[in-house]
């Protein structure tokens, strides 16, 4: 019997300092040994969103217990990890420097290899936890920073097929939840809102429905919602206007699913495998609607669980496991980068006069 990889992973690029030790069974199956995650909720609460200084101080207080905490759930000696992971990117660079340095510190002191990730490609590699997934595979993931359509050819390897070209889908949901008055992040309650609420009350715009292909644009909607919630006056309107959003974005997202369907199927038509990945992958009601579109499109569809949906360091141990298996480890002095896109080569296409 070989000796199975054990990895450390760690993520600290926004708002959640985790800490993770994986490792995989004699077939290959991924086992999460411990996960923890912290959050700053309540340190964000008052300002309607993060405080890059103050997402720092707070990761830098918590890093050593948390990764400690790991380590002691996972029953695992510490001089049996065999590698460290950090998330270096995308994110706050005042945030990833925290888990980045911490990580590094850590391979330097035991003497193991440091692997840099990242956070988006742990987001697409997430469902690996809990299910077999091979490459390649149509990922969609709709998180609080990013929401795309990518065809992922193997660890490393993407292309992009679709983006949103203003605001992500999770800050939508932040947003219309913010001007109902919800806290942030408000995205998980306007689904329970919603669920009290009529969906056909208002009539809300749905951005380049009918051209760009599977790229996305929330800020119209955004803008539509402003207008109705200034005339809220019952908790009843706040639940129409949640109801109404939801239903917008039900509709838009089955659209443009199905438009990156056809856009993925001109090179995988025998692999027809969809994964959604991100914290907006938790919502109930997107949840069901993508996995009817898929059976009605002959799709396997695969979701991470609900606990894995969210920022946490078991996807990013993910990673670390799948490229220490390729010995792709990383010098101590990779940088972190703000931005890093999974597919380099894929035009940045954001703000005014985006043409499409
Ligand atoms: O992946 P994630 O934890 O962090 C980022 O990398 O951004 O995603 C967080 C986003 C937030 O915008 C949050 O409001 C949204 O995911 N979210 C949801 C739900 N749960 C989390 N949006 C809609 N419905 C949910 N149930
Ligand atoms: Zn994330």
């Amino acid at each position: 019997m070989s000796k199975k990889p054990i990895i450390l992973g760690i993520e600290s690029s926004c708002d959640e300092t985790a800490a993770s030790v994986i490792t995989e069974n004699e077939q290959g199956i991924p086992i999460i040994l411990s996960n923890i995650v912290s959050s700053q909720v309540e340190v964000h609460k008052e300002f309607g969103g993060v405080v890059p200084e103050l997402a720092a101080r707070a990761h830098i207080e918590k890093i050593d217990w948390i990764v400690q905490k790991a380590i002691d759930e996972s029953k695992i000696k510490i001089e049996n990890i065999d590698a460290v992971a950090s998330t270096a990117g995308p994110g706050l660079i005042v945030c990833l420097s925290v888990g980045l340095s911490f990580g590094k510190s850590f391979a330097s002191a035991m003497n193991i290899p440091f692997i840099s990730v990242n956070h988006l490609e742990g987001h697409a590699l997430s469902p690996k936890l809990n299910s077999v997934l091979n490459y390649p595979y149509l990922l969609l993931l709709i998180s609080g920073g990013h929401s795309q359509y990518l065809s992922v050819e193997g660890i490393g390897n993407y292309k992009r097929l679709g983006t949103t070209i203003d605001d992500a889908l999770g800050e939508a949901f932040d947003k219309t939840a913010k001007l109902l008055g919800i806290e942030f992040p408000g995205g998980p309650q306007i689904e329970i809102l919603a669920e009290k609420g009529d969906p056909d009350k208002y009539q809300l715009p749905k951005p380049i429905f009918h051209k760009g292909g599977c790229n996305l644009s929330f800020a119209g909607l955004k803008t539509a919602i402003l207008k109705v919630s200034k005339n809220i006056k019952s908790e009843q309107d706040k639940f129409d206007i949640a109801a109404s959003f939801q239903k917008t974005i039900l509709e838009i997202m089955y659209k443009k699913t199905k438009n990156a369907f056809t856009e993925y199927e001109k090179n995988n038509l025998n692999n027809k495998t969809f994964v959604v990945a991100g914290g907006v992958a938790a919502n109930k009601k997107i949840r069901s609607m993508l996995i009817n579109l898929c059976e009605e499109n002959n799709y396997k569809s695969i979701f991470p669980p609900i606990n894995l949906c969210g920022d946490n360091a078991a996807m990013i141990a993910m990673v670390g496991l799948e490229k220490f298996k390729l010995k792709q480890f990383n010098n101590l002095d990779f940088p972190a980068k703000p931005r890093w896109p999974l597919d380099e080569s894929a035009a940045f296409l954001k703000g005014a006069g985006v043409k499409l």
